[in-house]
Formats: structure tokens, sequence, C-alpha cells
């Protein structure tokens, strides 16, 4: 049987920065609120011509220059979003064509939050099973543009940017350790944004494009589906927490990775997040975490490293990789 290593990562956001103080000018609201509530001071925004799939080809090509990796031969692109620049053509093929990636396959994977990882489990078993060699696997959003700048509750919370990772063909140092993903469809009343139709769960949907979303049943569920995902599959995996170098959950904000870790009984400090400066960001937030924690040196060849997406839907992905 094939394995797969995860073998370059890259990452980028823009350069517009949307600092809390920018928002208490746009809403009633104030920086100490949001601070204590999330946990986030900053959010990057794509101006209004840049999109998804731009921020993607960024991640990528960041990527290609920091590991020097080839992705000529990349022969299937997965990208994970809730803001493609159309629902069709994909933000795969888009990006399969701006990188001149000669006939690769190419696919968008709707699972919100938790799409990141699920796409990395995906690459996983295509590369595992024998399908796929080379899979490039993207997380990008441009949520500003799925924003109602004038509801205090949502507009705090949300940034752009993109992350990207190489999961290619190894035998001798495979990255995928274990994985578990679920959902449960009859929560997805709490954290929607409307599409062609504008009922969900049988109740008729209001925002009109934009994220909508209940925070404080958002909240409760995601520190419930973690406190009980994650000692189970820690379990599954034959080890312990204390085994962890690093817990990768998604950055939503800050206050559920510390509720998460109070559950748990693991140390903050061995989280990495990426909210403080870059908002959630949705798919995007953990690639952009691993990132930052590799260029501030605490992610290090080795390490035993567990990412656990969640977000809309509700889904959770969880993948326990040695870096
Ligand atoms: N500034 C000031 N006051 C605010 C703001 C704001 N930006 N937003 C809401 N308030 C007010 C409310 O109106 C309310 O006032 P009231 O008591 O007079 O009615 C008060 O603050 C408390 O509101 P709550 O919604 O109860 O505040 P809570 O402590 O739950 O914090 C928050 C809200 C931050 C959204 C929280 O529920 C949360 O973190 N939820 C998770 C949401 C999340 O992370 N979503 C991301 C998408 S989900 C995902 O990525 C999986």
């Amino acid at each position: 049987q094939s394995k797969a290593r995860i073998t370059a990562i890259g990452s980028y956001v823009p350069e517009r920065i949307l600092s809390n103080a920018d928002l208490e000018r746009m809403v009633d609201t104030s920086d100490e609120w949001i601070v204590q509530r999330t946990g986030i001071r900053e959010r990057r925004i794509a101006p209004p011509d840049v999109f998804t799939s731009d921020l993607c080809v960024k991640a990528v090509q960041n990527m290609v220059e920091q590991f020097q990796v080839s992705i000529a031969d990349v022969d299937m692109i997965l990208v994970a979003t809730t803001t493609p620049d159309f629902p069709f053509p994909s933000v795969a093929c888009l990006v399969q064509e701006r990188l001149g990636i000669p006939s690769a396959g190419a696919l968008d994977i709707s699972a919100a939050c938790a799409g990141f990882v699920y796409a990395l489990n995906l690459a996983n078993g295509l590369i595992t099973s024998g399908l796929h060699r080379k899979v490039l696997v993207i997380g990008g959003e441009t949520l500003s543009k799925v924003t109602d700048y004038s509801d205090r509750t949502t507009c705090i919370l949300f940034g752009d940017g993109a992350g990207a990772a190489l999961v290619e063909k190894d035998e001798h140092q495979p990255s995928f350790l274990h994985s578990v993903s679920g959902s449960d469809g009859r929560a997805g009343i709490h954290l929607y944004r409307t599409g062609i139709s504008d009922r969900l769960n049988g109740v008729c949907l209001s925002g009109e494009g934009n994220i909508v979303q209940n925070g404080r049943e958002v909240f409760k569920l995601a520190v419930s589906t973690l406190n009980r995902e994650i000692p189970k599959l820690m379990q599954e995996a034959g080890m312990s927490l204390d085994e962890l170098d690093w817990f990768v959950p998604h950055s939503a904000n800050i206050r559920i990775i510390q509720a998460v870790c109070e559950r748990i009984g693991f140390p903050m400090e061995k989280t990495l997040f990426s909210a403080e400066y870059y908002g959630n960001t949705s798919s995007a937030t953990i690639p952009l975490a691993l990132h930052l924690g590799l260029r501030e040196g605490k992610l290090k060849k080795g390490n035993t490293v567990l990412l656990h997406g969640f977000g809309g839907g509700f889904v959770h992905s969880a993948s326990l990789i040695t870096w």
C-alpha cells in the first residue's frame, strides 16, 4: 500500500488590515469587547477585484518559492472554500489554469471551516489507494465578500486568506497517523449562507448571500464537538494528549480554543492559531496557523500534530500527523 507525506506548505494574506479600531468606526463595538470575546485584533481584507482563486494562486506560489518544490506533475488539485469565485468553474480549475499545471484533476470541496482538513484526509486517501501520486491541497477564502459590515455580531470575526500544502507519495516517512471526519446536518441552521434556496431544516432563511450565525449555539456546538471527538480520536490512535507537540484547531476564535483546551485538559501554549491577526478565515485558518508556527520556529520536523477543523454544516474533520 502507498503512503503519503506533506512535503511543503505556503500561505498568503491580502495587504489591507481591518483593525478593531476600524470596526469601532463602522459598527457599535469596541476593541475591548472584540478582544475579550474572540481574541481577534486584526483581519486582512482583499480588494474588490481580488477573489479566492487569486489568493489561492499566491499561497501556492509562496509554497513553491519557500520549499523549492515542483508542481508541474501535480495530478490532483483540491480546493476547500466556501467563497468560490463562481459556483462553476471551480476554484480548483481556475488555479490549474493560472498555475499552468497540465491536466491535473481539479475539484472544490464544500466543508466550510473543516474543508482544509477534509481535503488533506482525502489527499491521503487518494495517494494511499494508489489513484494519485501528488495532490495540491488549498484552503482559501474571501469571506469579506459575504460579510454584512452592518452586522456587529459577524463582521468582527471574518477575514480573507489562503494556505496551500503539497501531499506526495512517500513510503519512508508518511505524515498521516489517524483521521476522523463526521457531520450533523441537524445543526445546519445555526450557521449558513443562502444560495439558490432560502429554506433550511424547514426554516425560512435571511441574510441574502451573507453569513448568518447564532453565535452562542455555534460556540456551544464547537466546544462540545471537540470535547467529544478529540479524546476519542487520540484513544483510537493509541496515543495520549501528552504525546502531542501541537494542537491546531480551526481558528474560529481564540475563546473557543481556550474553552476546548480547558475541557480536554490540554495546555493552551501548545496550540497554534491564526485568528489573532487574521481573524476567522474559515478553510484557511489551519494552514495559516501551521505556516505561522513554522515561521516562528515552533513547529519542527518530527513533531506530532493534531489538526481539527469544524464548521457550518455542521461538519468536523481531524487529522493526526507527523510533521
Ligand atoms: N460589539 C459589542 N457588543 C456586541 C457585539 C459586538 N461586536 N456583538 C454582539 N454584542 C452584544 C449583543 O448584542 C449582546 O447584547 P445584549 O446582551 O444587550 O443583547 C451582548 O453583546 C452579548 O451577546 P452574545 O451574542 O450573547 O455574546 P457572546 O458572549 O456569545 O459572544 C460571539 C458573541 C463572539 C459571536 C460568540 O458567541 C462566539 O464566539 N460564537 C462563536 C461564533 C464563531 O466563532 N463563529 C465563527 C464561525 S463558526 C466557525 O468558524 C465554525
